[in-house]
């Protein structure tokens, strides 16, 4: 169920932000880009995943979405009409080698250089991702994130594109969303690779934070005056209800989404309570890894959705906890609890945690079922709301003391929205997949009336 009646909510205005404060949206190739077989792009797992029959829920793949990469002009025309100043693009690594160990495709370096130009004309920042999850299909033929070969495959991967585009990217996310590379991929089997191993998952969680260690000094040495850091998607967690079962039940689904992560990024090592009860399936660790993954980065980016409620649910895999539908009404059309008060919970944690210095919040939007109008406008209320209510909630997380000093949202454009397909809407823009048309919905009005307000 979605609300629909809500009343006009409270936005601030840009005016309550610093005047450097970074306004952009955010996006990924597989999502976006199509052309999934030119100028010598080759398979990634997400193409074999979407092959994979009941894999995608409409049968769907991204071998065109929105064909940004012939229409990207247009794209930042509409980013800079926005009044966008920052960008956020993943690199799609089958575009740049085709082989284990191979030569990067000259072609494929181009593009992203083209694409970078394109948003420098148009006044956007760029903020590169490396891995947004389109893993080149023969290194999962390898073992893929499993194997430890593929941390220093991405090595070579970041060393090429830090070389390649240094010289105009200065911002670097390393890895995005490394909890849905790991569980989401391996464990729970619903995105790419589709395994549903735990051990698998957490040695895949392993070398992607490895591998986030060790590319971020790579990175620095090829672009000296770089801001790298890594994108992880956190929820605050709530107990289903006061009983000592359920916040125990927290806890333990806490030290897996939360802790798994931050604690090792942070230099405290894997969660303690949280690796003796998954010890069955303890990642391999070698000598040195814990303080790799610990390298200082220069920030932290934070995609947030929703709030998590947990049950203690005997026998519900890894953790005896389970993540419970949302009870109230304002829910997008995911499923997702809308919770902007979430947003300001969840940024003071973090840096009460481990306060890890600048933070950008990297991704945030939501999906509902949007329809074009006769007049040709795109009425989206609720999304234009769920975007209000989310910058009052990061004006208070930064009152409360957060540095947070920009904010993408999720997604400039409609796309593909992995296995949900193209039944998932997030976009500031519709994309009509039939023609490639674009509208500028009412929440991305929304968005170019606030960008467009004075600054300090
Ligand atoms: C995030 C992903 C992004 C998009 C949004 C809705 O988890 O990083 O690609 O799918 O969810």
């Amino acid at each position: 169920m979605t609300t629909t009646n809500r009343t006009e909510p409270q936005a601030p205005s840009r005016s309550e932000f610093a005047q450097d404060f970074l306004w952009g949206c955010a996006t990924s190739s597989y999502q976006i880009e199509g052309a999934g077989s030119e100028d010598g792009r080759v398979e990634s797992i997400w193409d074999r995943f979407c092959a994979t029959p009941g894999k995608v829920r409409d049968g769907s793949n991204g071998s065109v979405a929105c064909d940004h990469y012939h229409r990207f002009p247009q794209d930042f025309a509409i980013a800079q009409d926005m009044g966008l100043n920052a960008y956020r693009f993943s690199i799609a690594w089958p575009r740049i080698f085709s082989e284990a160990g191979g030569k990067p495709n000259q072609k494929g370096l181009d593009f992203y250089s083209r694409l970078v130009d394109g948003m420098l004309e148009r006044g956007l920042q760029p903020w590169a991702t490396l891995y947004h999850w389109d893993l080149p299909q023969y290194l999962q033929d390898i073992g893929g994130w499993e194997s430890r070969g593929t941390v220093q495959r991405f090595l070579e991967f970041a060393d090429v594109m830090s070389h390649r585009l240094g010289d105009r990217v200065k911002h670097w996310i390393t890895h995005n969303e490394p909890w849905c590379t790991s569980m989401l991929g391996n464990f729970e089997g619903m995105h790419a690779p589709g395994k549903q191993d735990l051990h698998a998952a957490l040695q895949v969680c392993h070398h992607v934070l490895l591998s986030h260690g060790k590319a971020v000094p790579l990175i620095r040495a090829n672009v000296p005056d770089a801001k790298v850091g890594i994108s992880l998607s956190l929820h605050p967690v709530r107990p289903a209800s006061a009983s000592a079962e359920d916040w125990a039940a927290m806890e333990r689904h806490d030290g897996l989404r939360y802790r798994w992560f931050l604690d090792p990024l942070f230099g405290k090592g894997y969660p303690e309570a949280t690796m003796n009860r998954l010890r069955h399936a303890a990642p391999d660790v070698h000598p040195g890894d814990l303080e790799a993954m610990a390298v200082k980065t220069d920030f932290l980016g934070v995609n947030y959705y929703f709030p998590e409620t947990i049950q203690h649910a005997p026998g519900h895999e890894p953790l005896d906890a389970r993540v419970l539908p949302p009870a109230g009404p304002d829910t997008t059309a995911m499923g997702w609890e809308v919770s902007p008060e979430g947003l300001s919970e969840l940024l003071v944690r973090i840096q009460q945690d481990y306060n890890p210095g600048p933070v950008y919040i990297t991704e945030n939007g939501s999906c509902y079922d949007d329809a074009v109008a006769a007049d040709g406008s795109v009425p989206d209320v609720q999304r234009r709301h769920y975007l209000m209510r989310h910058l009052g909630a990061l004006k208070n997380a930064i009152a409360a003391g957060v540095p947070v000093k920009g904010y993408f949202a999720w997604s400039l454009v409609d796309n593909f929205e992995w296995a949900e397909g193209y039944l998932r809407r997030f976009g500031l823009v519709h994309i009509d997949y039939a023609t490639q048309e674009r509208r500028l919905k009412d929440s991305g009005k929304w968005y170019r009336a606030f960008l467009k307000t004075e600054t300090k």
